[in-house]
């Protein structure tokens, strides 16, 4: 069953409700659909050791993946009213590790609108466990 991307993008929208980003007042609401048709949502959670952050996309992979959800079927992003807040690399490399490459990300425009682009497109050739298997095979 294809994701219903517009309700995954008002689950990111709400989820920058639940954000904790008191140190970059931005905050991010992200929603993931998994492949069992299951919903999850996540936000940034923020720490006065910034570097501790972590942003609202792998909370949501991650409470998916706490469920037993291990496959992403679409990604929606949300940051700021008036912003385009696509994933930053890090997210990139996480939504890679759950998602194929095909799989629809929608993200916020600064008009309101949303863009629609995919984890492949968004991270092409990625690290993935293709090569460590790869390594085993060679030692
Ligand atoms: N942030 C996210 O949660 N997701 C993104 O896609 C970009 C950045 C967060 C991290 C930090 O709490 C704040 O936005 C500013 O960088």
């Amino acid at each position: 069953m294809p994701a219903n991307l517009s309700e995954l993008r008002a689950a990111a929208r709400a989820a920058r409700e639940h954000a904790y980003a008191p140190y970059s007042t931005f905050a991010v609401g992200a929603a993931v659909e998994t492949t069992d048709g299951r919903r999850f949502s996540g936000a940034n959670v923020e720490n006065a050791s910034y570097g501790l952050t972590i942003c609202a996309e792998r909370t949501a992979v991650f409470a998916a993946v706490l469920a037993g959800a291990r496959r992403l079927a679409a990604v929606a992003v949300s940051g700021p009213d008036g912003t385009t807040t696509t994933p930053c690399g890090a997210c990139r490399q996480v939504l890679a590790e759950f998602g194929a490459p095909d799989v629809p990300l929608t993200y916020a425009r600064a008009d309101g609108g949303w863009s629609d682009t995919t984890l492949g497109e968004l991270l092409p050739v990625a690290f993935d466990a293709a090569a460590l298997e790869t390594a085993r095979g060679i030692a």
